[in-house]
């Protein structure tokens, strides 16, 4: 296996038919190889973290403010992304505006009480904080970085069959605990009206392959499709070996697709827990096989917007924290080399 310095650019391969994308932190570009690994073989990046709103929305600031309808935004690690971005020319996804993980639990609270036991906040003034909360985030990353980020994750994950919630909404988020659904209309409708004319809006959620899943996405997206107000559907892409399933995944991309949608892979991963040769091949014909799938349906004239990893390398992947045993999931080694996995990619596009 050689160094994946030297080898052909994915990014380049791929450019007749996605943006290739992976996700990353300000610890993964402070390292000057990786940081080339990433200019060469990625035309998209995303923060694994670092525009969470735990990462941007600021307590201290907040208090100081004295405004129960307006949290106070910290844009140093946000920056520190976008200027990487911009001054390599890669463009970048804004992951993520509203999700129910990684947002502080003061932001729900009546007097910004950061504690879960406080009584939450009026829905009237919670939903006047994600607008101006939305509103600042674009309104800062468009007029100081602008033409560097291309698309929004507006929401992250709002379905979830397991909950037994109506229409399958995951109803143990606090979005839809303290403000129903309203939460959704609310956010796409203060991202569309700070969206710089190019920009796309994003729902994103994992498992969007599940037929039940995928037939509930679809549900919801419809009324916000109706009012023009989501243009892409983000399937993660966090799949697993041996179940990985590519014609379900391609009949929910025709799916999405069919609504008027654009398309994105966000987080694409495939859990391997072993490196062994068995399973190093059977983790190629995976790759293999699924962007054969995607090349066929960006030729057939389906609108792909970008193909994200979610990591650069073995090495930074989540999974082995997530699944708690080792993890293989990438094409490039932790060592840094590119797998055979990498090369039946790039052979792919080739084809
Ligand atoms: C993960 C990050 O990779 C981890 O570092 C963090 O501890 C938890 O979140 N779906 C998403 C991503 O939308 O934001 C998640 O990222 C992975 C699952």
């Amino acid at each position: 296996m050689n160094s994946v310095l030297h080898s052909p650019s994915l990014c380049e391969a791929y450019e007749p038919y996605f943006r290739i994308g992976a996700a990353l932190s300000s610890r993964l570009i402070a390292d000057p190889e990786l940081a080339e690994i990433i200019c060469r073989h990625f035309s998209s990046i995303t923060a694994d973290n670092q525009m969470k709103p735990d990462s941007v929305l600021n307590l201290d600031a907040t208090l100081a403010q004295g405004d129960p309808r307006h949290a106070a935004v910290d844009f140093a690690r946000v920056d520190a992304l976008l200027s990487f971005a911009r001054d390599h020319g890669i463009a970048m996804r804004y992951h993520t505006l509203v999700w129910h993980n990684q947002t502080p639990v003061w932001f729900f609270k009546e007097n910004w009480e950061n504690d879960w036991n406080a009584p939450a906040a009026p829905k009237e003034i919670l939903l006047a904080r994600l607008e101006n909360y939305i509103r600042d985030v674009m309104r800062h990353v468009n007029a100081c970085f602008p033409g560097v980020v291309y698309t929004w994750d507006v929401v992250n994950e709002a379905i979830e069959p397991g909950q037994g919630g109506p229409g399958l909404f995951r109803t143990r988020s606090p979005w839809f605990a303290f403000t129903g659904q309203d939460f959704l209309p609310a956010a796409f409708r203060a991202a569309r009206e700070n969206a710089a004319p190019g920009q796309t809006l994003c729902y994103n959620d994992y498992n969007a392959f599940e037929p039940v899943k995928r037939n509930a996405i679809m549900d919801m997206l419809k009324p916000l499709l109706a009012e023009n107000l989501v243009d892409t559907m983000g399937m993660q892409g966090h799949y697993v070996l041996p179940d990985l399933n590519v014609s379900a995944c391609e009949t929910a991309a025709r799916a999405y697709a069919s609504l008027g949608l654009k398309l994105q892979v966000t987080e694409l991963d495939i859990h391997c827990n072993s490196n062994d040769e068995a399973h190093a091949a059977a983790l190629t014909d995976a790759y293999r096989s699924w962007f054969s799938m995607m090349k066929k349906l960006s030729q057939e004239g389906l609108e792909i917007e970008a193909v994200t990893f979610w990591g650069v390398t073995d090495a930074d992947s989540w999974l082995p924290g997530f699944r708690r045993e080792p993890s293989y999931p990438l094409l490039i080694t932790a060592d840094r080399r590119a797998k055979p996995a990498f090369d039946a990619v790039l052979d792919v596009a080739k084809e």
